[in-house]
Parts: C-alpha cells; structure tokens; sequence
C-alpha cells in the first residue's frame, strides 16, 4: 500500500517518482510506501490551509469545533484496535503500550472538545490608571493561523493530537508534518478527522523529511506558530530559523528519579523498570538517571536488576512483550557505542547490553561519571543508570548538573524534604512519589533549559495557540 499527503481533503501518492518505504523496525516487514511530498505540496498545504483558516476555520462557531473533536473522539474509540496495530507496525511499540496510546489520545481529544467552549477573556479595571474613567478594555484570545506541527515517531499518534487538537480547539488550521517513520497512525488521524466533519482545508497532512518538507515548513511565511517534538539539535534550528513566529519545542531530557532512604524499595523498582525501559526508553521522560541514597543503594540495585531481567524482550505482536526493537538499527548501534564508550570510562554494566540488529536488551549500569553520554546527554535508549548519594543538597545538585530540565521523580514519605527538594530542581514538572516516566495529558508539560520552550498539556498548548487581543472602548457619557 502506498499512502501520500493530503491536502484540501485530496490525496496525492501517484506520478511520485520520490518514494520511502516503511519497514516494521522489528521483523523488516514492509509497512507501507511513502509518496514523499514535492515543494508544490508544501506550497500547496499551506496556502490552503492559509484560506481556510480565514474562509472557514476562524469563524466557525466553538460549539461546531468541541463536535467535530468529540465526533474525533468518539470515533476513533471505535477504531481503537486499528490505530494501535498501526503504531505497533510502524514503531515497533509493544502492542499493550500501543493501546495504552490510543486510550491517551482518546482523551486529549475529549479534553480538547470541553476546553473549546472555555476559551475566555477578561474585562480590564480601566479605572485603575489615573485617566482611565469611562473607558472599558477588553482581553480576548484569537486563533493564531496557520499551526506546523512536527511530530516523532515515539508517541505518533498522542504527541500528535497534542498540538493538533489544541490548535484546532481554538480555531486554527493545521499542516502536519509527522515522522517519516511513523507516518501510517498520521495519516489514519487526517482520514478519521475528515470523517468527523472537519472541512478540508483545516488538517493538511505532508508526508515527507525533515530536510525537505520540515524546514520550508518552519521558514513559510504564512505559518504561524511552529510546534514540534524532537531532539535538541533539530529544536536549536527550528529557533534559529522560525523567525518572528511563535514556537514551542519540547526536546530533550536525562530525566532525574531520586530515591530517599524511606522509599518502598520492591514497589519502586516495579515503576522504575517499566520507567526506564517501557518503549525501549524512547521517551523524552523515561528514568535515565536513578539516584539512591546510600542505605538503599544495594537492595535497590539487586531488585532492580532482578525485575529487569524479568522483563520479556521480543515480538511487539505478543500480549506478553514487555520490550520491542528501537526504531532502527542506526539508533540501536549508537546507543551500544555510548555503553561502550561508558565502560571504557570506568562505568560497569549489570546486566543488558547486548544489542542485535535493532533490539537492545535493557541495560543497568553502575559507576557512571558526569562525563559520560549516557549520564550527560538524551540516551534515548533501554539505558538506565543507577548512582549512590548520601545527602539531600549533593543530589540535588546532581540532578540540577544537566543541560535539559524537563520531569523528574522524587521518592520519600516525609512532605518536607519533597517539597524542598521540588522547589530546588531546575526542570519543568516534579513528581512526588511517582516516577519522571509518568505523564498525564491534562497537566502542564514542557522543559526549562535546553529541554524546550512553552508547555504542552491541552489547555496550556491550547493558550499557546491562541494570541491575546486588546479592544478598549472610550465611552461618551
Ligand atoms: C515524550 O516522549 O515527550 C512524551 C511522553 C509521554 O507523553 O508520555
């Protein structure tokens, strides 16, 4: 099956002599054929959407936009099953985590329909100013125009609809620009919006690179804001090129999980497993760095390696897989190359390290110094890290020594020393007594330092898409 953009409601995948083929990153089976779009689609899905959003999009009334998204939702519960036979093909995600994805995307898009009917203004104390007597000013959000949105293959479908319903909750219109990995579940998404009533025009789809198709995307002057997930490279060139349009990037992390004494050890190592290594540790929050205190250092590191080794590495088809392949064998081969660079540093593997082709099995690693890659930078990989420390002030500058700041988990009974150690770590969201892995998509989620700029997290995405608007009236008495 081929499969090519979808602009104005038309799909274009015949004459493309640009092809991609899409093979399952677990067995190489053929997932699909890419017709990759041409500069004239790019031009094309944005003036498009350019129309649309000032034809159609803008004025289209909030309650006909919260139907159109819960029509979404609705429908895609029904086709639940499909979409995630689709991101499991595609990614290589276990099948229980790929519907576990679905179920999220559900949601985002249920939140996004009852969030469209409460995009609000305010009405300004004028009087306040000296001067300011009988005037009335008024706050009030607008859609921004046209949204590109550049999404990974790590979460196709959910990390997705986090820009996409957000942005078409308050009235915008969208050119979408997924993974070139994982465009299958993109493309299923542009089709069960058209059937849920949105008017062509609204949800543009290019399936193409990121050098050929992102890049224009971000310099296009008739885009507006430019919403991606991705590495930290490829967000420093998004700023740098975006220009004067709005961005928000959520990039990179080595996320922190710092584990007191008082933690309960077996109960913790259970999340802490499925942290570090769920979607072979292919999440921007997936638990790379384990600080332990000192006291629980060595029960905690025996369990660890006990439940990881647990663990059912294979087939992501199987109910019972709990690990799958990464993405490619590139990744899979760099990510043994960081390990390996570890070990000549000093560091030691507990158990894992052995990679195949595309599957590397979980690895557990001791001895780790702040020079490493796979303490210093995004693993991104079934890598986790476990570290000794014996006071709350060295580890939290252990965990402030990075140059990402996106989640972290911090275990222990006594709220005190949460708390404090939550408002002394530089990183955008804490988690008390859950681990960094944890995301609920109705809270605020984005990076400081280099993780990223603005917030994801549907309400706060859907401000983001939305610009302030000032109308004051002088009224004649
Ligand atoms: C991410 O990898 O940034 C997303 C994690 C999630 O949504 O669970």
């Amino acid at each position: 099956m081929r499969i090519g953009s979808i602009i104005h409601g038309q799909e274009r995948n015949e004459d493309y002599r640009d092809t991609l083929e899409v093979k399952s990153p677990y067995d190489q089976a053929l997932v699909t054929e890419l017709a990759l779009a041409k500069q004239e689609d790019l031009h094309d899905g944005v003036s498009s959407c350019y129309k649309t959003f000032h034809t159609t999009m803008k004025g289209m009334p909030a309650h006909r936009r919260a139907d159109i998204l819960r029509n979404a939702a609705d429908q895609m519960e029904r086709k639940a099953e499909e979409f995630a036979q689709a991101i499991m093909d595609e990614s290589g995600k276990p099948i229980t985590f790929s519907r576990e994805e679905v179920k999220r995307s559900v949601q985002v898009l249920r939140f996004a329909s009852e969030l469209t009917k409460h995009v609000t203004g305010e009405v300004l104390p004028m009087d306040a100013a000296v001067g300011g007597e009988n005037r009335m000013g008024l706050v009030k959000r607008e859609p921004l125009g046209v949204v590109g949105a550049i999404t990974p293959f790590n979460f196709p479908l959910n990390l997705s609809l986090h820009k996409i319903a957000p942005a078409l909750a308050s009235g915008n219109t969208v050119v979408f620009k997924p993974a070139e990995k994982t465009p299958v579940s993109a493309y299923k998404l542009v089709k069960l919006f058209q059937d849920a009533g949105l008017p062509d025009g609204a949800l543009n789809l290019l399936l193409g690179t990121g050098e050929e198709t992102g890049e224009p995307l971000v310099a296009h002057e008739n885009v507006h804001k430019i919403t991606f997930t991705g590495s930290l490279p490829v967000g420093r060139k998004i700023r740098e090129s975006a220009g004067f349009k709005k961005v928000t990037l959520e990039l990179g992390s080595n996320s922190p999980n710092i584990l007191f004494e008082d933690t309960d050890v077996k109960e913790t190592v259970k999340a802490l497993v499925k942290g570090a290594f769920a979607f072979s540790g292919q999440v921007c929050i997936s638990a790379q760095r384990i600080y332990v205190e000192k006291s629980i250092y060595e029960p905690f590191l025996e369990e660890y390696v006990k439940q990881t080794e647990d663990l059912t590495v294979g087939d992501p088809v199987r109910e019972d897989t709990d690990i799958g392949p990464m993405i490619n064998e590139e990744e899979a081969e760099r990510a043994k190359l960081w390990i390996d660079d570890a070990v000549e540093k000093g560091a030691v593997v507990q158990t894992g390290g052995e990679q195949n082709g595309t599957m590397l099995t979980p690895t557990i690693m001791t001895n780790v110094e702040s020079n490493m890659k796979i303490i210093a930078e995004e693993v991104f990989a079934p890598i986790a890290s476990i570290i000794p420390f014996e006071t709350e002030k060295e580890v939290i500058t252990f965990a402030n020594d990075s140059i990402y700041g996106l989640q972290a988990g911090v275990f222990t009974k006594d709220i005190n020393r949460a708390m404090r150690v939550a408002n002394q770590l530089e990183i955008g969201g804490v988690w008390i007594n859950e681990i960094s892995t944890y995301r609920q998509d109705n809270h605020p989620y984005g990076g400081v330092k280099q993780s990223g700029i603005g917030k994801e997290g549907v309400k706060y995405a859907l401000e983001d898409m939305t610009e302030m608007k000032f109308i004051g009236i002088k009224l004649k008495q």
